[in-house]
C-alpha cells in the first residue's frame, strides 16, 4: 500500500507560474464579442436603467466607441437597433428600409472599420408593434412562414449593406436555409450565419426588452411559442442538427451560464465554432452587485469567461468586453 499521500493534487496549484502552466485553457481578447445598441439622431448617449453603465450610441458617438474596440483588437461587435415607437408596425417593415438606422450603420461601419467583424441581429422584434420576433395572426400566433420570408429580406438587406455575420435570433423554423439559399443567389457567398441555435426563452433577456425598447409593446406576452423550454437539451441538439445541415457557419448558445451544460454537449457533439452570449440579465446581475460591493466585478467577469471557455466555446458575446480585453490583457 502507498504511503499518504503520495498524490497531491495541490503541488500544481502552488504557484502563479505552475498555476498558469498547467491551465487547461484561456480567455484572449480575440474570443471576445461586443454587442451595441444604436438609436437614431446624434450626438446621443442614453443610460439604459436595468444595464447600469451600458448605454444607447446615436452612430456618430457609436463610431468613436468602436474606435475603442477596434484599438483594443476585438474581433467583433454585434448591433442591435432601438427605433422609435411611431415606426413600429405589426409587420415590422421598418426592418427592410435601406434608410433604417441598422442598413446606414453597417455601411459607415465598415467603411470605417474595414478590419472589424460586423454582425447583426436578424429579427423582428425592435420594429414590431406588438414586440414579437415575427407576424402575428388574431391569436398572437408567430407565424413561422410569413416570418421566414422577412427575415430573408432583411438578412439580404444587412449582407448588400456589408454584415460580415448575419445572426438570426428568431428561432422560426427553417430560416437559416432560406437565408443560406437567398445569400448564395445573390452571390453573398462569403456572408457567415452565426444562428442562435439553441435560445432559451429567458427570463434574462428583460433588460435587453428596455435596451431595445420592445418590452412594454410585449406587455404580458412571451416568447414561449418559438424560443426554446429551459427544460430541455436534447432539443438543443436538433436544433442544432438543423441549423449546421441548413448553412450555419457558427453557432449560439444564449443565455451563457445558466446552460454551460448544453454549451459543452453541442461542442462536443458537433465540433462547430460555437459562441454564448452572457445576455443582459447576467450582465445586470454581476454589474449591480458589483456597484454594491457584494462582488468584485473584474474577478467575477474573468470567471464567468473562462468558465465558458472551459464549457466549450470559442467565443463569447458580452457586454463586459470593453473592460474584459483590459482585464484579460493585465490578468
Ligand atoms: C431578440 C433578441 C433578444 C436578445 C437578442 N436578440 C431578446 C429576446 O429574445 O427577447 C437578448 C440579448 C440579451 O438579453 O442580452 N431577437
Amino acid at each position: 500500500m502507498k504511503k499518504f499521500p503520495f498524490s497531491r493534487p495541490r503541488r500544481n496549484r502552488l504557484h502563479d507560474w505552475s498555476r498558469r502552466l498547467t491551465s487547461e485553457c484561456t480567455i484572449s481578447v480575440g474570443d471576445l464579442i461586443l454587442p451595441f445598441f444604436l438609436v437614431d439622431g446624434s450626438n446621443k448617449k442614453q443610460a439604459i436603467k436595468s444595464m447600469p453603465g451600458i448605454y444607447r450610441y446615436s452612430l456618430d458617438n457609436l463610431l468613436k466607441e468602436i474606435e475603442k474596440v477596434a484599438k483594443k483588437n476585438i474581433p467583433a461587435i454585434a448591433l442591435f437597433p432601438n427605433i422609435e415607437n411611431i415606426l413600429k408596425t405589426p409587420d415590422g417593415s421598418e426592418a427592410l428600409n435601406y434608410d433604417g438606422i441598422i442598413p446606414k450603420a453597417i455601411y459607415k461601419i465598415k467603411k470605417e472599420f474595414p478590419d472589424l467583424g460586423l454582425m447583426t441581429d436578424i429579427a423582428l422584434d425592435p420594429y414590431t408593434s406588438h414586440g414579437q420576433d415575427g407576424i402575428i395572426n388574431d391569436m398572437g400566433y408567430v407565424l413561422n412562414d410569413e416570418t421566414v420570408k422577412i427575415l430573408k429580406k432583411q438578412a439580404l438587406l444587412h449582407a448588400e449593406m456589408g454584415a460580415d455575420i448575419v445572426a438570426p435570433s428568431d428561432m422560426m423554423d427553417g430560416r437559416i436555409g432560406v437565408i443560406r439559399e437567398a445569400l448564395e443567389e445573390n452571390k453573398n457567398t462569403l456572408t457567415k450565419i452565426m444562428a442562435y441555435s439553441a435560445k432559451y426563452s429567458s427570463n434574462f433577456y428583460n433588460p435587453f426588452r428596455e435596451a431595445v425598447g420592445s418590452s412594454a409593446n410585449l406587455g404580458k406576452f412571451d416568447k414561449q411559442s418559438y424560443q426554446m423550454n429551459p427544460a430541455n437539451s436534447d432539443e438543443a441538439l436538433i436544433e442544432v442538427g438543423l441549423d449546421i445541415n441548413e448553412g450555419a457557419d457558427m453557432l449560439m448558445i444564449k443565455p451563457g451560464l445558466p446552460y454551460l451544460d448544453i454549451i459543452h454537449i453541442i461542442k462536443k457533439q458537433f465540433k462547430m465554432p460555437t459562441f454564448a452570449y452572457q445576455v443582459s440579465g447576467e450582465y445586470s446581475m454581476i454589474k449591480s452587485a458589483s456597484i454594491n460591493g457584494f462582488l468584485d466585478e473584474k474577478k467575477i467577469v474573468l470567471e464567468t469567461l473562462i468558465s465558458f471557455k472551459r464549457a466549450g466555446c470559442d467565443g463569447v458575446l458580452t457586454y463586459f468586453a470593453l473592460s474584459a480585453a483590459d482585464w484579460i490583457k493585465d490578468n
